[in-house]
């Protein structure tokens, strides 16, 4: 597939997700309530970040038994990452910076990439590369959406996915912006919630988080 046509791949993702939940897990069972109750709350794709020993295994059990979940892998950080996430049946791969050897190897793999970025410059070496569809990452730290609003001008080819920083209260804002394809956050998955098992409480957030974007796309 070529470069363009996985970004526009990315970017159909991504839209019809409206909101990316950032999921951190810690055990297999953790990774399969959590899955379902998003799911049933009405979040169809997850980003799964590999930040855990358990991480990747998740990764291809979930692929194995929830295969109407869209799963992002997330945190990508080396070619190797890349490449087992891959191997484990990722739909897509996401990472929250992008050094120039990662950008090089995402720009040839064979799967929709969202790459991650945090200023003109780097989103533009981005472009250079081919990528139409980034990660503006940390989103709110970095200008939120004052800086979404500057980005649309000059680099009014690029679609955005923010994240960091946003929760609830911000969601539709963020999400209304025209150049904003998608919105991740952790807010409908905190670590709490997901060491007591309060799978009610994901759920509840997840159908909240659905029905912003519900309201915000129409
Ligand atoms: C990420 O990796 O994208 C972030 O951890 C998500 O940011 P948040 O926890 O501030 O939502």
């Amino acid at each position: 597939m070529s470069i363009q046509a996985r970004t526009q791949k990315a970017e159909s993702l991504l839209r019809a997700a409206g909101i990316l939940p950032v999921v951190t897990v810690n055990s297999l069972d953790e990774a399969r309530k959590v899955s379902q109750a998003l799911l049933e709350g009405g979040l169809p794709a997850i980003e799964l970040t590999l930040r855990t020993p358990v991480a990747m295994e998740a990764l291809a059990m979930l692929k194995r038994e929830l295969p109407d979940i869209v799963i992002g892998a997330g945190t990508v950080l080396t070619v190797e990452q890349m490449q087992q996430s891959i191997d484990a049946g990722a739909d897509f791969l996401v990472t929250p910076g992008t050094t120039a050897e990662m950008a090089s190897a995402l720009a040839q793999a064979d799967i929709p990439v969202v790459p991650g970025a945090a200023s003109p410059t780097e989103l533009l070496t981005l472009m250079a590369h081919g990528f139409r569809v980034c990660k503006l990452f940390p989103a709110n730290a970095v200008g939120g959406l004052a800086m979404i609003k500057g980005l649309a001008g000059p680099l009014a080819e690029l679609k955005l996915c923010p994240t960091g920083g946003i929760g609830e209260d911000t969601a539709a804002d963020y999400l209304s912006q025209p150049n904003v394809v998608c919105i991740g956050g952790s807010w409908m998955v905190p670590k709490d919630w997901l060491a007591k098992g309060e799978w009610d409480k994901v759920r509840d957030s997840s159908a909240k988080a659905a029905a912003i974007v519900k309201r915000v796309r129409g």
